[in-house]
């Protein structure tokens, strides 16, 4: 299988991308996305397309590829009752347009679906079956050229050693492309071809809507396939091209497995994509990255770390193994873990150490704070070069709302202290360590909130004493 490194997304410091990866042409493009359909195979309450790699939707990486492509315009052809998925669009490709088609008659009746949009179009058509979530702007480019090489239409195909669900393409002795033949319909010599049509074809405008009206509904299963455009094309006397892209792009998801596997690929693209910017992942493939991870230069990552969306790792910071971390900012040179949590709204300050079994969420942890062992930083601010002690929690619910705890510089908060939000303690003050501290407590005040000790001399000894006669008598 081809290794392609990816370079499009937004992943800290990315070169600028290869040529090959620009649009070479300056004619509009409107992509229309192909997104009704059941999806039966998942068997799922949610649309297929909606089922996440990566954290992000599969129809979500296929937007994000095709505005990376440069689409001028994009058009999402839905199911009825899809609200999901219109949410979705609305989320990740706000210009987008939708269209409904009401009735799963196939791929070419779904493009007719978004026909005032091809009518108000002028130039190239390029239309992605939702289900591709790897396929990468610098394959559309690839197609693109072939648009502007004088082909009418131009189809991305991958070579594969297990072909079966695929529409094959069917090429003359000269390797010229003739038609796209759907796995159900094919004869078993056209079976035997390994070279797939990915779903992905792109049209020059003015060719695609004659091209669709005449394309009729008699196959296999009684859909109306825009596969059968190639053949069409032909006998108009159009140009017609299939142009290669790696495997890995062009498989599509109908079930669980496939996206396993395709999840597999995507992280094995981001791990790549993250050490040859330059980032140190002593084990690889126990990183997880999320579609929006954004890692600095020098960061070390130790093994088994999870990053789920929204996640910045600024440059010099050391993840120690074992962390989870969800919409969280680790700024430069900070050190986490190892077993270290951040949920949404951590701010993790630079030279901030963070230390095991540590929580922290929708808090702010100033420039060279400490929270070193078993903590609970919730709906808080600790002031530059605080210390928190061991299991010291804000308690920040009170089982109805939550409430902010603000903790000033230089402080010092003793092991085991629950700060009850909500609650200020000042610059410079320190909180004795067992202290349930309930009222605020000024800047350089100690506070200290725990009952008396008691020592009595001797007492363990003749308790020990005691107790062992009892036991001797069985009057214990
Ligand atoms: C399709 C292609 C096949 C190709 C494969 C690549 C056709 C007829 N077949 O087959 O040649 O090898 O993709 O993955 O194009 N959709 C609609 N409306 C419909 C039917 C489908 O919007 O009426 C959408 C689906 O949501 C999906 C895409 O079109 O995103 C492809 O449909 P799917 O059923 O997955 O087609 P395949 O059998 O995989
Ligand atoms: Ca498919």
């Amino acid at each position: 299988m081809t290794r392609t490194v990816w370079t499009s997304i937004d992943f800290g410091r990315l070169p600028a991308p290869a040529p090959a990866d620009r649009p070479m042409t300056t004619t509009p493009l409107l992509t229309i996305v192909l997104a009704a359909g059941k999806g039966t195979r998942m068997k799922s309450a949610l649309p297929k397309v909606m089922h996440r790699l990566a954290g992000l939707s599969i129809l979500g990486h296929v937007l994000k590829a095709a505005q990376a492509a440069g689409s001028n315009e994009i058009a999402v052809v839905i199911g009825p009752d899809m609200d999901v998925v219109r949410a979705e669009v609305e989320q990740c490709a706000p210009r987008a347009k939708v269209f409904v088609q009401h009735e799963p008659l196939g791929t070419a009746h779904a493009v007719l679906s978004a026909r005032p949009a091809l009518a108000a179009h002028d130039g190239d058509v390029l239309v992605l079956v939702a289900d591709i979530p790897l396929l990468t702007p610098a394959s559309i480019a690839r197609l693109r050229a072939a648009l502007e090489a004088g082909n009418h239409v131009a189809v991305l195909g991958f070579e594969t050693s297990d072909p079966d669900g695929y529409g094959r393409l069917v090429t003359d002795a000269s390797g010229a492309l003739l038609a796209i033949r759907e796995h159900e319909d094919a004869s078993a010599e056209e079976r035997a071809i390994s070279f797939c049509n990915s779903g992905v074809l792109a049209f020059r405008h003015t060719d695609l809507l004659p091209l669709l009206d005449r394309i009729g509904g008699i196959n296999a299963q009684g859909e109306y396939y825009l596969t059968d455009a190639i053949e069409v094309a032909r006998k108009e006397g159009l140009k017609v091209a299939a142009v290669a892209c790696p495997e890995e792009e062009g498989v599509g998801i109908n079930s669980r497995d496939q996206l396993a596997a395709a999840e597999r690929i995507y992280q094995d693209r981001r791990r790549l994509a993250a050490m040859l910017e330059g980032a140190t992942l002593i084990a690889p493939e126990t990183v997880w990255f999320s579609h929006d991870t954004r890692i600095g230069r020098d960061v070390i990552i130790e093994p088994n770390v999870f990053f789920g969306p929204g996640v910045v790792v600024e440059d010099g910071v050391v993840i120690r193994a074992n962390c989870h971390f969800t919409g969280a900012r680790i700024r430069a040179g900070a050190e986490v873990g190892p077993f270290a949590r951040f949920r949404p709204g951590a701010d993790i300050g630079p030279g901030v150490h963070i230390g095991n079994f540590v929580e922290v969420k929708n808090s702010t942890l100033e420039e060279g704070a400490k929270a070193n062992h078993l903590a609970y930083i919730g709906d808080g601010r600790v002031g530059a070069r605080t210390n928190i002690g061991a299991g010291t929690i804000l308690c920040n619910y009170d089982g109805f709302n939550k409430h902010r705890t603000d903790i000033g510089a230089g402080a010092f908060i003793g092991s085991n202290t629950s700060l009850v939000a909500p609650v200020k303690v000042g610059d410079g003050a320190y909180i004795g360590s067992g202290s349930v501290i309930t009222k605020d407590v000024p800047a350089d005040a100690l506070a200290l909130e725990r009952t008396e000790q008691h020592v009595r001399p001797g007492w363990a000894a003749k308790f020990r004493a005691l107790m062992s006669r009892h036991k001797a008598r069985g009057t214990g």
